[in-house]
């Protein structure tokens, strides 16, 4: 157990319901998440890692309509879909939810009634376009047009995806139906309720100024909002896939009989929902982890988002939390991300760019990906995949570095020792020299995954594979085993213990391998836990005696060959 065992609440932004992610989706959430879930559980910590699918609004109705089917037999199959591809990435939620739960809902209508109660609500009649040839009202993106400040020909009704404002759908230029392409339209008044932001202006200023623990991209993108004013935002819409607006005795509130939620009110108010889903089916306490009278005070809650979500995490959402005036848990420290490119373009599924996480299981295991993505994680400013990066650090960092420092040894050990760890022989210099390496490394190591610096963490490790190998070069175990077995044996049992150490610090990153290597050096479960960088014993751990198998190929290289086809299929520097 470390010093002081925290309680970690670990949430990733949810996916929508529509279609399977693609890698740049995965690297700026999902993964870091799981990265640092992984750390955080070796390291002792309690940890709760909570995801879901986020089900409503129009991008799950309008994927349903263009595949043909029930928006929510559309949803039941994408979720099991989604499910599927975070197992085959190792992504190790305690929970994957769906904000269509019934926890969801009565928790979002929950919500609004307390916010009423406090006044942050009411309704109020806004102009909305409406499709005659639809018979309907579309809102968000159901209503497509020009860009009124880029000229964007193709922007969706809530935000342009060339310039990224934020839009109104009244406020497009031509616009014209998603649904039917049809531009007869109109602009009609409706009713809906607005969540009164503006009165909480300084309430949530004061929050943001007050937290200290989001890293510099978070803080600016929510001092920005605020810089610019919060507006008053209509939480509802005129659609039938969603949260019902109730009324606090349950009934559907008069007027809004063909109207529910907006998805990004009831979004993130499923990370609770997921939480009371977990709990409802393993009988585990959500309210601990969630509720500061029921002990959620000491918990240390991490949100990961790429950074299009900030405003939401760090604005709306708090608004929603903090204007209820319950004791709910808020957001601790926020991780967000720039994007994964393809090639600095974006994933497309349409022009074939890019390759979505279900195809890349599909080529290599997951740790390759996880490898690669955590290695040049969208920190610092957005970070392009390319084949050639990829194949770069499978081939050196996977296959040559740690691959080849397990297989040596390993291999040698079985050959020369009968595959035990052998006794004998002293420390020398050369276990020295490591084991000073060990001691600063892991620490810098420890503090990186601490810290959430993802590049950092990775670098490290690899830093760490690499004076393994270069440790085998100065203790030489092949050579003086033809003059002295004792000396020989001293290289190879440190050898072996520094295997087990490199899968145990790989294990956040690449889950799968660091298995197999310590299940190959039959290290106890129990066993596998973040080593202490002041641990002196780190390269005298296994038993003197004990039996190890040498693993198969833990890592094979990529071919050139393999990148030319790969290119041909997903795309690649050419386009
Ligand atoms: O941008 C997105 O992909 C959203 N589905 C994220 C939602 S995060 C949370 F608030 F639910
Ligand atoms: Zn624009």
């Amino acid at each position: 157990m470390p010093a002081r065992a925290k309680r970690i609440l670990i949430t990733s932004a949810l996916p929508y319901i529509n279609g399977v992610k693609h890698l740049g989706n995965l690297a700026g959430s999902m993964l870091p998440a799981d990265v640092h879930a992984r750390a955080m559980r070796l390291m002792g910590h309690e940890v709760l890692y909570i995801c879901a699918t986020d089900e409503h609004g129009t991008p799950a109705e309008l994927a349903a309509g263009k595949a043909g089917q029930d928006v929510r037999a559309y949803c039941d199959e994408q979720h099991d879909i989604q499910r599927a591809a975070g197992e085959g990435f190792a992504l190790s939620y305690d929970f994957f939810g769906r904000s269509s739960s019934p926890e969801n809902a009565a928790l979002t209508q929950h919500f609004a009634h307390v916010l009423e109660e406090n006044g942050l609500i009411e309704e109020r009649t806004s102009r909305q376009v409406y499709s005659l040839a639809d018979g309907r009202f579309l809102p968000d993106r159901y209503v497509e047009g020009t860009c009124p400040h880029c000229g964007y020909e193709k922007a969706r009704g809530d935000q342009c995806d060339n310039c990224g404002r934020l839009l109104d759908p009244v406020d497009l230029k031509d616009p014209y139906s998603a649904v039917s392409g049809s531009s007869d339209i109109e602009i009609r008044d409706t009713t809906h309720l607005f969540l009164l932001q503006s009165q909480m202006q300084e309430d949530i200023r004061g929050w943001v100024e007050a937290s200290d623990d989001w890293p510099q991209l978070a803080k600016s993108i929510a001092l920005k909002w605020l810089d610019e004013g919060l507006r008053d935002r209509a939480i509802t819409r005129d659609l039938s896939w969603g949260v019902p607006v109730t009324l606090p005795d349950g009934s559907i509130r008069p007027g809004f009989e063909d109207k529910v939620f907006y998805v990004w009110f009831d979004a993130p108010i499923e990370y609770i929902g997921a939480t009371q889903e977990w709990a409802h089916s393993t009988g585990a306490d959500w309210q601990r982890w969630w509720r500061t009278d029921a002990g959620a005070e000491d918990v240390e809650y991490v949100q990961f988002m790429g950074k299009d979500n900030v405003a939401f995490h760090t604005v709306s959402f708090p608004v929603t939390i903090r204007g209820s005036k319950e004791p709910w848990k808020l957001v601790d420290k926020l991780k967000a991300f720039n994007w994964v490119t393809w090639y600095g373009g974006k994933f497309s599924t349409s022009e074939n760019r890019g390759v979505f996480m279900d195809q890349a299981l599909d080529l290599l295991p997951a740790d390759y990906w996880r490898w690669y993505l955590t290695a040049n994680a969208p920190e610092g400013s957005d970070a392009a995949f390319t084949w050639e990066g990829f194949q770069s650090a499978v081939n050196s960092d996977l296959a040559n570095v740690l691959g080849n420092f397990v297989n040596r040894i390993t291999k040698y050990c079985a050959s020369k020792f009968d595959g035990q760890v052998p006794g004998g022989g002293a420390p020398g210099e050369a276990e020295a020299w490591m084991a000073g390496e060990l001691e600063t490394r892991l620490a810098a190591l420890t503090a990186h995954h601490e810290n959430m610096e993802f590049r950092k963490a990775a670098a490290e490790t690899r830093a760490i594979w690499a004076a393994g190998n270069e440790y085998l070069t100065r203790a030489e175990p092949w050579v003086k085993y033809k003059s002295d077995v004792d000396a020989a044996a001293i290289g190879v049992r440190t050898g072996l213990n520094l295997a087990a150490v490199f899968a145990i610090i790989a294990a956040p990153i690449i889950p799968d391998t660091a298995a197999r290597i310590l299940d190959a050096l039959g290290v106890p479960q129990d066993n596998r836990r973040w080593p202490d960088a002041a641990d002196k014993t780190l390269m005298d751990a296994l038993p003197h005696g004990h039996e190890i198998t040498p693993p198969d190929v833990l890592f094979s290289k990529i071919e050139d060959s393999q990148v030319a086809e790969w290119t041909d299929r997903f795309g690649g520097g050419e386009d």
